[in-house]
């Protein structure tokens, strides 16, 4: 979509619709709302319909000018909720439910001013109340909520109903470099976000490991990135015994997929590593899952697909940071070549696992795309994201990730930069004692545990593959990948979750 700026005194915007965001009354008007009711929108100032008005979250109302009237015909008003209960969230979500409005009534060129991102209220430690800020959320917000996956429908009747083809910015002075670059931002990571989403809601068939490592050589190819592929017999070649283990159940070609995101003169530096799990569809193996909802199993590759957005996002941004992504991507079959629990494998690092479950995958193939990533970029951080744990859902929903690691500050720092982004993460303990769930009469350690904490048993396997010296932090995303309610910032199905916050921890770590 096109952002375009209309810099003009206020009687002279030409906007079919102007949104504007109000709070849950009895607060009274935020600033850009009263300028206008008292210059161009006197038509509107005292009527019956803006009196109506409550502002709870998600109320929409159109309101038409007189006719003759020219400058602007018409305002969308989209509710905040209560003021003191503000949250970056809120915005995205409104701006999301005002320019599907726009789409439903075929408004082609909708305007926000700027002004009515001021004047919100003082900022809670977790969001900014800056105007870029709030002025980037209402974009991502708007964009992203527009989302739609219609390519495989022949008979879709919602065909021709694109949405708005530009939001226009409108203001009386020209925008500073903070405007243009909050801009800039939206746009870089909407675009990650529907990466993310397009390749979750694919289905097994399509989005096959293959079809990711073409979507990751197309990205790349973009912006330059380097890419490397790495097939199955060189992956099992070059000891990643657990990844191996999982993808030879398939007849479909797994990958090890890396990226490297390395501008000018950062080759030396320490990258940041982005790991992604890639399970394309997740039968769990010879351990059957039952029939139930199985086809929700295609979003197992989330993570991956969280990831290569992610990496969509740093090339139209241009982040200076060197960055590296590894997406281990496999299908987890059963089948006359599959693994079984029994088996022993030896991981990249070295250690021997003992298959108790094959549906506890994930932390296999991320256990070898942990080690190499240790060993091959010595990174300043190493993040992994992942539908790891159905337990994680037990324990925090399905709209809190949780978030673990090896040092309290950056778990404490991830929660941060998600909560200002409008994802929500939470940490979960992981003390060494936890291990002793994971000890193996056969082999160095089990791949999963015998009752409880599943999430935390899950962490604490991946951290035997992370060096100390190594900064690492874990996000189960799980209960937050999909969901099946709308949340306006989300259609119901794939949220693209972790997009953001990644591109957040890249942006902030840009500097050290
Ligand atoms: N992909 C699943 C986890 C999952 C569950 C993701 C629900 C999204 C929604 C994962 O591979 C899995 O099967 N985990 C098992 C682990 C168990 C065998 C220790 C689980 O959560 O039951
Ligand atoms: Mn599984
Ligand atoms: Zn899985």
């Amino acid at each position: 979509m096109r952002i375009e700026w209309q810099i003009a005194p206020s009687d002279e915007w030409r906007a079919e619709a102007v949104i504007f965001f109000l709070f849950e009354k009895p607060h009274e008007y935020l600033p850009g709302l009263r300028q206008f009711l008292e210059g161009t929108g006197k038509w509107l100032a005292g009527s019956t319909a803006l009196i109506d008005f409550r502002g709870k979250p998600s109320e929409v109302a159109v309101l038409y000018a007189p006719a003759g009237e020219k400058a602007v015909r018409r305002i969308i008003l989209v509710g905040l909720g209560p003021a003191e209960h503000f949250e970056a969230e809120r915005l995205k979500n409104a701006s999301a439910l005002a320019l599907r409005k726009c789409r439903d009534l075929g408004i082609d060129r909708p305007g926000i001013t700027i002004s009515a991102l001021k004047g919100f209220p003082a900022p809670a430690p977790v969001y900014s109340s800056a105007v870029e800020a709030l002025l980037r959320d209402s974009l991502t917000g708007a964009m992203a909520g527009l989302y739609r996956f219609g390519e495989m429908k022949t008979k879709d009747a919602d065909t021709g109903q694109e949405g708005p083809e530009t939001i226009l910015l409108l203001d009386d002075e020209a925008p500073g470099k903070v405007l243009l670059e909050a801009v800039d931002l939206a746009q870089s990571e909407t675009a990650g976000i529907i990466l993310a989403r397009n390749l979750t809601i694919s289905p097994a068939n399509r989005a096959t490991p293959l079809f990711i490592a073409d979507t990751a050589s197309e990205v790349a190819g973009r912006f330059g990135f380097k890419i490397e592929i790495i097939d199955l017999d060189l992956a099992r070649s070059m000891g990643m015994g657990a990844f191996a283990a999982v993808a030879k159940g398939s007849t479909e070609p797994a990958f090890v997929i890396i990226m490297e995101h390395s501008p000018p003169g950062t080759l030396d530096d320490a990258p940041l590593v982005f790991i992604g799990k890639g399970i394309t569809f997740d039968t769990g193996g010879i351990s059957l899952k039952p029939r139930d909802k199985l086809e929700e199993m295609k979003q197992d590759m989330a993570g991956a697909a969280s990831v290569l957005g992610l990496f969509e996002a740093i090339g139209r941004s241009r982040l200076s940071r060197r960055v590296a992504g590894i997406l281990p991507c496999a299908e987890n079959m059963p089948g006359g070549r599959a693994y079984k629990p029994g088996d022993v494998f030896r991981c990249y690092s070295g250690q021997t696992v003992e298959i108790i479950s094959t549906d506890a995958e994930g932390r296999l193939v991320l256990c070898d795309a942990l080690a190499y990533a240790a060993e091959r970029f010595k990174p300043a951080l190493m993040i992994d994201i992942a539908t790891l744990t159905g337990a994680s859902i037990m324990a925090l929903g399905r709209e809190v990730a949780a978030i673990l690691g090896n040092r309290e500050d950056l778990v404490n720092s991830v929660r941060q930069i998600g909560a200002s982004v409008g994802e929500r993460f939470w940490p979960l303990p992981l003390w060494n004692f936890y291990f002793d769930a994971l000890k193996s009469d056969v082999a160095d350690m089990k791949n999963v545990g015998d009752r409880g904490a599943g999430t935390i048993i899950a962490a604490m396997f991946l951290k035997q593959f992370v060096p100390d010296e190594i900064p690492w932090a874990h996000m189960d995303i799980a209960g937050t990948a999909w969901t099946d309610k709308d949340t306006g910032f989300s259609p119901k199905g794939p949220t693209g979750f972790g997009v953001r916050t990644m591109f957040e921890i890249a942006r902030k770590w840009e500097k050290k």
